[in-house]
């Protein structure tokens, strides 16, 4: 347990939003915690203090950060930094896939461990599977447990339209990671994954292409690198290989829907019945699909000022997630807009 004393004077710092106090109290800190033998969570602390920084005396995240690289066409921001609001604890995982997540952490954690002893850690992960399993939540997720930013890369800014432009975003994005500790997270990564042989693709993205696997070879930032996809199937073979680790996200079977239902209403009381029935509703369906019904109860709980969830509030967010299928149906079977000529 930190020093009293030292707790308050950090509380103190930020309450102020004074830097230089919050900065020599969090280093008081660290100090106390490696004279206790502490030397892991010392090294950790200062880690997150100075974002991946090794120098003394610089404090990365509490100053006002370095811009972020833009696209030289249209200056659009190339990253986006995210502070993450997830944990693990808010995903029901699998159990494989949770033993994958902790093996990642693990070894990002004890870096330092695994490089004195000639290893790498896992650094690069490749997460696939459909839509709305939670690739992206459980980047941030891990983003948070790391207690490190996520670096979100857009891809409607890194792919420009001019010729060899996407594969110099890609170098800037890969420059200003290094330049800090980061989940970088490339998401829809089949925008620049695509295999090389995809006849419907010109020959730019096979240049992109082979810029990123060469940049990401060569990117030695002591970051986590995480591309996600839900169209793994166009994914050039090549791409695999890059990647530590392979996660594969799924559709959740009934039990866990049942999870992730009591998750999810939480605060309100519901019944074993109103969940049994809210997971049957959603088998087949994706994580994404029950967690909005879930949370159109909880509003009508809200709405109603009432703590118990009631059998019409489960019929009528079925009943609304029902419509709404039916219209992305129709939306997907639809042929193109005829105009009407007279
Ligand atoms: N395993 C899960 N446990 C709990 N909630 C989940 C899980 N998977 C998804 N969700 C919820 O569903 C929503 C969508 O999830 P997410 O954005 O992570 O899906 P995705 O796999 O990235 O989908 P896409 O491929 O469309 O980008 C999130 O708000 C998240 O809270
Ligand atoms: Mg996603």
């Amino acid at each position: 347990m930190a020093r009293a004393d030292l707790l308050k004077k950090l509380f103190t710092g930020y309450q102020r939003r004074d830097d230089q106090a919050f900065k020599q109290a969090a280093e008081e800190l660290i100090v106390e915690e490696r004279k206790k033998q502490h030397s892991i969570l010392a090294n950790e602390l200062e880690r997150i203090l100075r974002n991946g920084h090794s120098e003394q005396g610089t404090l990365k995240r509490l100053v006002p950060m370095e811009p972020g690289p833009t696209d030289s066409e249209r200056r659009m921001a190339l990253l986006e930094v995210r502070q993450p609001q997830r944990y693990m604890d808010d995903l029901v995982l699998e159990p494989p896939v949770r033993c994958a997540v902790d093996r990642v952490l693990r070894e990002f954690r004890e870096w330092d461990v695994l490089e004195a002893n000639g290893l790498v850690p896992i650094r690069r992960v490749i997460f696939c599977g459909p839509s709305g399993c939670g690739k992206t939540a459980m980047a941030e997720a891990m983003s948070a447990e790391l207690a490190i930013p996520m670096l979100y890369v857009r891809f409607d800014a890194v792919v420009s339209s001019l010729l060899g432009e996407t594969a110099a975003n890609l170098r800037k994005v890969f420059e200003y990671a290094r330049r800090g500790q980061w989940v970088l997270f490339f998401d829809e990564f089949d925008a620049i994954g695509r295999s090389r042989d995809d006849t419907t693709e010109h020959g730019e993205i096979k240049r992109v292409l082979n810029s990123f696997l060469q940049i990401v070879d060569n990117f030695d930032g002591r970051s986590l690198v995480i591309a996600a996809t839900n169209f793994e199937q166009v994914l050039d073979p090549a791409v695999w290989r890059r990647f530590d680790e392979t996660i594969r996200f799924e559709r959740p079977q009934e039990s866990q829907l049942k999870l992730l239902a009591r998750k999810r209403l939480n605060p309100v009381s519901s019944t074993d019945a109103q969940i049994d029935r809210i997971a049957a509703a959603f088998s087949g369906s994706s994580y994404a699909d029950a967690e909005r019904a879930c949370l159109d109860i909880r509003k009508a709980c809200v709405l109603r000022n009432s703590r118990q969830v009631t059998d019409s509030d489960v019929e009528d967010a079925l009943a609304r997630h029902a419509y709404r299928q039916s219209v992305l149906r129709k939306a997907s079977a639809s042929d193109a807009p005829t105009v009407d000529r007279d």
